[in-house]
Parts: structure tokens; C-alpha cells; sequence
């Protein structure tokens, strides 16, 4: 690509170009920190939205990789601006992080158009960072590239691997059974998270970097290195160099970002077996972007590409280190080739195509070939039905394979605390067949949608052996989860959804591969119940609380803000200065 930019057209130069007091201002306080005028002057201002904090485990390195991109920044000429973004912990924050999702979406728009910067790189990993950073970042528009933060190490446990997530899953299971001691409790503990980085299963943090990559916003093969990997370190500073260099060729997201590559992340999310969060964030993204992405185009995608990445939890038995070593992403990409647009533009300034053309698969067993998938039909099925008429969301590459068709008794529990008491009541009128259904858990009922999701299974039933169960309910679920949950019944109960009409003995019918999810009850005892039914109390009375739930979406519109779409209103002009 050849440069279009002049120093003088650079956004920044309206800080730091004039002859005025404004100017002058900016650049004393440039001088203040001790910058001479050289080191800016007609260079492009490169923002840096690091989502480092000490609550952030899986950003940890993010405090000194950000040199990395700086020192890259620098040597390509351009002059670096760290802007600290809002965190998202995972780990640590509550009651859930699609709560702030969109806050943080707010945070890197208003941080990218309020400073004098003129590219941005994005530091994020964890979960809702990725599309967080991205949906603020594409509302703005500036040239925009993508670093992920990369996957942890393989966890170990006694010289067996530990995946992060699914095996916490497991193991809690093991010791509700009485089979695991104090002791090694501590030590699965210790060991099953031991090196900074991001979940290393395919859970949404892999899936949702991953997705970033597809679309072209990351360098190719970035989002697959470990975050341990000296090669992470100088994909950082590439990510320095390569910004300043889109800055001068004006290569701003909506170049990149065209309904093709939507498709192509789809495509790439269900080869991968990618968490089902990444339904939510994929639409919610594309919306920015101005392209019409709906479920039916998961859907779609779904029944034609099958899963090729053996990691878990839809895979048996590898994570994404050894995605890495077989090729990683490139390596999968270079798979499914025939179901790509290989034409559409990516932060290198050059196509999809290019960038994956000598990509490889080093281990068939890690990256299937399409003949030989771990899973024939993709990722992830939507559901439609009485039960859930604007569509629900399933793994069935993660659950038990007799649960895709289903009928059985609900047992409905109304909030998360009701639930979690009564799973452990040894008398629980409960049997493998039910399916547990768990309410007012949808983005304005959570609040924030929250991953519960993967209902525990009657600890009374656990006992028995028993280790998956119809689950059904209008929450997500962590993307290192797995069983036959039933997710994002849209619309949510809270707001009078038909899941807040089910009750207890109900007969559900579940039939995956007919897509269809139905309560046996009649339409005119339905009428009634809707008819008794009443809205429950609002969850916030002020804050930030309440702007979220007079602005949220329903999960099969992304769960963004109606006034943060494209859409919504006239777009926002540059400040003045
Ligand atoms: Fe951060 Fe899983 S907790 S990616
Ligand atoms: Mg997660």
C-alpha cells in the first residue's frame, strides 16, 4: 500500500500543529514530560488501550509488553501514548463482565476520540476485552490494530494437564463426589493456572481472539501465541511498528471490517468450537461496523463447517498450546480455505489470502482436516420454538450426544441464590430426565447475563454418577463450559420472555437437529399465565445500573446500547479544540 497521509493532515496536528494558545498548551505539556518537539512533531500520535490492572490476571505481562509496542511504535517513527482502559477481569470482577462490556466500549471510543491520536493498538485478552476494545474502536474509526493478550501455559496437576475452566468444572464435581482431598484441592489450585495469559482452553477468550484475527484485525497468528512465548514479545512490537504504518496508509477499520470478513469469523468460529459467547459479541461488532449480522447466519455456517480444532472443550484432549505448535490459527484458516473470502483486507494491508498463503497444519490430530473433524456439524446450533421465539443458543459438540433430542419435566428455579441452595438438598424432587431451568438471568435480569448458564448438576444426582443434564435458561455460559445447556432464550424472562411462563412439571422438547426447542403446554393455558404474569421490580434505582437496563439489547441483537449503534442518531463530530 502506498502512503496517502501528509504530517500535516495527521489528526493529532490539530493539538500540536497551530500557531494558537490552544496548541502552545499542548505542546508545553508535551515539553513538561519531558518530550522534545522532535519527538512528535509530524509523527502520527499512536494510542496504546491497555487493559493492564492488578486485578487482571490474565493481563499481567500487559505491564511491561506495553514497552514492546512502544519501543516498535518508536522505531517505525511514529510517538507512543499509553491510555489505561477499563480491565474486565474475568477472574474477579462481579457480578459479571458482560455487565461492563459495553463500558468499556464507551471507555476506548471516548479515550480514542478525546486525545490527539491518530491509531490505536489495543491490548486485551480476557473475555469481554476483546470486544469491548473493538466496539469502541470501530464506532471511532481511526487505523486500529488488535494485540491479544495469548493464552496461559498448559496447566498441570500430578503430571496430568489441567484446563483452565472445564477442568474446574470437572475436578468440583470429583471432590461434591467426596474423591478429592483438601490437599489436592490446593494443589489443582496452584496448578492449574500457572503463567500469565488468557484461558488456554477454546473458551471466549481464545474464541474471541481468534474471531479479531479472522476478521483481519490482528497480525496473522497473533492470537495463537502463547503469552509466554518470546515470539508474543515481538509480535507486540510489530503491532508498533505495523500501526504507524496503517496510520499513514488511512487503513481504518471499516476497510477491514466488511460483511465478508464477518463471515469469514463465523466461518472460523464454529471450525474452532468457539464459545458460545462469541454469538453476542460477533453481532454486536458487525452492527458497529454497519453490516447486518444476525443468528441465522451462525446458523448457516454452522451446517457447513464442521469443527476441526481438537482443543477443549469441544475437542477431548488439547489446549492452545498445542493449538500453537500445530500451526495455530493460520494453520486452521489454511483448512477451511474453500469456505473463506480470501479477497477482503486485513491490518497487514494485505488480503486474508496473502497472509495465510503458506500457512500449515504440523499435527492433524491438533487441526483436523475437514474429512476428519472432531465434530461433522459446527459449533453451535440456534434454536427456535414457543419457548424461545427470537432464538437460543447450543454447544452440541459439548454436550452428551443422547440429550440432542429430549423431552423431560421442568424444574424451574426463579434466581441464582434459590438454585444454588436447593441443588445440594439431598430430597430435591429431580432425575436425570429434568431439564433444570434457571430464570431472570438475561441481560436486563442477571443483570448483565451472567454465566450461570451451565446450571451444577443435583449434587444428589452427581452422587449417582450422573454428569450432564438438560440445562435451559436466558444466561450465557463461560466458553470453557460444557453439557447440554440450552443458553440466551431470547427474549429474556425478565422482560416477559416465554421462558417466564414454564413451570415446574412442564414438559420441554428439545430437538437439535431439528432446531427446535418447544414447551408442551397449550397455547390457551399460555394466554392465561401471560396474562397473570407481573414484571418483576427494576434491579437498579440509579447509576450506572440503571442506564444499562433502560438501554440493553436482547442477546440475539448483541446486547449492546441502543444509543451506542451505528444507527442511533447522527455520528458523533471530532472535538473542538
Ligand atoms: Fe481471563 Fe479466562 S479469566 S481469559
Ligand atoms: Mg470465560
Amino acid at each position: 500500500m502506498s502512503s496517502k497521509k501528509n504530517p500535516a493532515d495527521l489528526r493529532s496536528a490539530r493539538w500540536f500543529a497551530p500557531d494558537d494558545l490552544r496548541a502552545f498548551g499542548h505542546r508545553s505539556r508535551a515539553m513538561q514530560m519531558g518530550y522534545a518537539p522532535e519527538e512528535w512533531k509530524g509523527r502520527p500520535v499512536i494510542a496504546i488501550l491497555n487493559t493492564w490492572s492488578d486485578a487482571q490476571p490474565c493481563h499481567m505481562h500487559f505491564k511491561s509488553r506495553v514497552d514492546d509496542v512502544k519501543r516498535g511504535i518508536l522505531m517505525a517513527g511514529g510517538f507512543p501514548m499509553e491510555l489505561p482502559a477499563l480491565s474486565l477481569s474475568e477472574s474477579f470482577l462481579k457480578p459479571t463482565t458482560m455487565l461492563y462490556r459495553n463500558m468499556l466500549a464507551m471507555d476506548a471510543e471516548e479515550l480514542l476520540r478525546g486525545h490527539p491520536v491518530d491509531g490505536v493498538v489495543l491490548m486485551g485478552g480476557c473475555d469481554k476485552t476483546t470486544p469491548g476494545l473493538l466496539l469502541g474502536a470501530t464506532s471511532m474509526g481511526l487505523p486500529t490494530i488488535y494485540l491479544p493478550a495469548g493464552p496461559m501455559l498448559r496447566g498441570n496437576w500430578k503430571g496430568k494437564t489441567l484446563g483452565s475452566g472445564s477442568d474446574a468444572w470437572k475436578y468440583w464435581d470429583e471432590r461434591r463426589a467426596g474423591k478429592i482431598s483438601d490437599k489436592d484441592w490446593v494443589d489443582v489450585e496452584a496448578g492449574i493456572a500457572r503463567s500469565y495469559g488468557t484461558c488456554m482452553t477454546m473458551g471466549t477468550a481464545s474464541t474471541m481472539t481468534a474471531i479479531a484475527e479472522s476478521i483481519g484485525m490482528t497480525l496473522p497468528g497473533a492470537s495463537s501465541i502463547p503469552a509466554a512465548d518470546a515470539g508474543h514479545i515481538r509480535m507486540a512490537s510489530e503491532c508498533g511498528r505495523r500501526i504507524v504504518e496503517m496510520v499513514w496508509e488511512d487503513l481504518t477499520p471499516e476497510k477491514i471490517q466488511t460483511r465478508k470478513a464477518f463471515e469469514n469469523a463465523i466461518t472460523v468460529a464454529m471450525a474452532m468450537g468457539c464459545s458460545t459467547n462469541a454469538i453476542i459479541h460477533l453481532i454486536a461488532q458487525a452492527r458497529r461496523a454497519g453490516q447486518d449480522i444476525v443468528l441465522d447466519d451462525f446458523e448457516k455456517a454452522s451446517r457447513k463447517v464442521p469443527v476441526i480444532a481438537n482443543v477443549r472443550p469441544s475437542g477431548d484432549k488439547y489446549l492452545m498450546e498445542d493449538f500453537f505448535y500445530a500451526g495455530g490459527l493460520p494453520g486452521l484458516m489454511s483448512r477451511i480455505r474453500e469456505h473463506l473470502h480470501l479477497d477482503v483486507m486485513t491490518v497487514t494491508g494485505q488480503t486474508l489470502g496473502d497472509n495465510i498463503a503458506r500457512a500449515e497444519v504440523y499435527n492433524d490430530d491438533v487441526i483436523r482436516t475437514v474429512m476428519d473433524p472432531i465434530y461433522r456439524e459446527g459449533a453451535l446450533a440456534v434454536l427456535k420454538g414457543n419457548l424461545a421465539p427470537d432464538g437460543c443458543v447450543i454447544k452440541p459438540s459439548a454436550c452428551e450426544p443422547r440429550f440432542l433430542k429430549h423431552t423431560g419435566p421442568a424444574l424451574v428455579f426463579d434466581d441464582y441464590p434459590s438454585m444454588k441452595k436447593a441443588i445440594d438438598d439431598p430430597n430435591l424432587d429431580v432425575t436425570a430426565d429434568h431439564v433444570l431451568i434457571l430464570r431472570n438471568a438475561g441481560p436486563q435480569g442477571g443483570p448483565g447475563m451472567p454465566e450461570w448458564g451451565m446450571l451444577p448438576i443435583p449434587t444428589k444426582l452427581v452422587k449417582q454418577g450422573v454428569r450432564d443434564m438438560v440445562r435451559l435458561s436466558d444466561a450465557r455460559m463461560s466458553g470453557t463450559s460444557y453439557g447440554a445447556c440450552i443458553l440466551h432464550v431470547s427474549p429474556e424472562s425478565y422482560v416477559g420472555g416465554p421462558l417466564a411462563l414454564v413451570r415446574t412439571g412442564d414438559k420441554i422438547t428439545l430437538d437439535v437437529n431439528a432446531r427446535t426447542i418447544n414447551l408442551d403446554v397449550p397455547e390457551a393455558e399460555l394466554a392465561k399465565r401471560r396474562a397473570e404474569w407481573k414484571a418483576p421490580e427494576p434491579r437498579y434505582e440509579r447509576g450506572y445500573g440503571w442506564m444499562f437496563t433502560r438501554h440493553i439489547k436482547q442477546a440475539n441483537e448483541g446486547c449492546d446500547f441502543d444509543f451506542l449503534e451505528t444507527g442511533f442518531g447522527a455520528p458523533v463530530s471530532e472535538p473542538s479544540i
